[in-house]
């Protein structure tokens, strides 16, 4: 198949196109900086998403689209610039006749009163499903790996703190998911047709508090600490105390704070029909991220879940 990464650059997309490549998929990718980008794709493709007549060329021919771009990070009209992003996308898929596209988005629940991060996300869903395309959408809650922002919050205040003054939404249920988990099941829904067109959550093996998210990192990291959740703490005090303590830039950490108010848990198990990858206990993910991906090449990891369940469903 011939496939389209967006986002190519990313912390998602660097870890996807190898397995792609793997898989013996041709891959095109496009980023805003060419020069710069020094990944596997077959054909890089220099563009942005925001100037409508400046990516078009990249969707030439492609059969499929990963759309894993995001403007968090660029500023408070981050929801406005995806929103843009995404016609602009959706647009330019319908005019080249791609057949499908994938999104990852957050978990949440609808009817949650979300934070301004996962309302766009949903909004980017929306847009997206209104293409000719078959969209198919996969949520997830945290990402546990090497390099992912909010991933580097959780393990900065698990390590630099032994004792920490949280809101008491630090008790609200997650469910983190290991990277080589995210990429598996990305490569899936691509390769299996009956997925196009639908909508997934995906989750690590278990849920738990953002409490207990912060200490398990602690205790896998040996720095074991202290949570007091306060009821006076808000989200706003909370943003500025990330801040101090961690170097993650403050763009990201505002929306990714507010987000901690809602639920973010993988209730519908219905990706495990088609993709019953093994999941990466989460003890393992975060000792792999902490070690900087682990020792062991991370394709050969993802690539062995693929593996056992082409194997066992045939
Ligand atoms: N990381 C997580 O924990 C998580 C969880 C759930 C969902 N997601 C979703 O997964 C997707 C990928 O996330 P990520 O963590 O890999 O993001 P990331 O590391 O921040 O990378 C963002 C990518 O977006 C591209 N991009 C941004 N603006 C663009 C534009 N105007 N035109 C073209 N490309 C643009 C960047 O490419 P260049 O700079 O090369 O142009 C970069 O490769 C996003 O949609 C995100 O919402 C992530």
């Amino acid at each position: 198949m011939r496939i389209l990464v967006t986002g190519a650059t990313g912390f998602i997309g660097t870890r996807l196109i190898p397995i792609l490549k793997a898989r013996n998929h041709d891959v095109a990718v496009l980023t805003r900086d060419a020069d710069g980008y020094d990944g596997a794709a077959d054909i890089v493709y220099e563009g942005d998403v925001l100037d409508a007549g400046s990516f078009e060329q990249a969707l030439t021919d492609v059969d499929a689209a990963y759309y894993l771009i995001h403007s968090m990070g660029s500023g408070d009209d981050f929801a406005e610039k995806d929103r843009r992003a995404a016609r602009n996308f959706r647009e330019a898929a319908d005019e080249a006749d791609i057949e499908r596209a994938v999104y990852l988005s957050g978990l949440g629940e609808d009817d949650d009163d979300l934070s301004k991060h996962l309302q766009s996300r949903r909004e980017v869903e929306r847009i997206l499903a209104d293409g000719e395309f078959a969209l198919t959408v996969l949520r997830a809650a945290i990402i546990i790996g090497d390099g992912n922002d909010s991933f580097q919050i959780v393990t900065q205040l698990a390590k630099r703190l032994p004792m920490m003054i949280t809101p008491r939404w630090i008790r609200n249920d997650c469910q983190p998911v290991a990277v080589d988990d995210v990429i598996a099941y990305l490569v899936g829904v691509i390769e299996i047709p009956k997925t196009a067109g639908s909508t997934y959550d995906i989750g690590g093996p278990e849920a738990f508090s953002y409490e207990e998210f912060l200490h398990r990192t602690a205790d896998v990291a040996g720095r074991p600490s202290a949570i007091i959740p306060v009821p006076v703490l808000t989200s706003r005090l909370s943003t500025y105390w990330v801040k101090l303590v961690t170097d993650v830039p403050n763009d990201i950490i505002q929306p990714l704070v507010h987000g901690l108010k809602n639920e973010v848990t993988a209730d519908d198990d219905s990706i495990r029909k088609h993709l019953p990858i093994t999941l990466s206990s989460h003890d393992s993910a975060i000792q792999r991220a902490l070690d900087g991906d682990g020792s062991e090449p991370a394709e050969k990891r993802v690539l062995s879940k693929l593996d056992a369940i082409t194997t066992s469903t045939h």
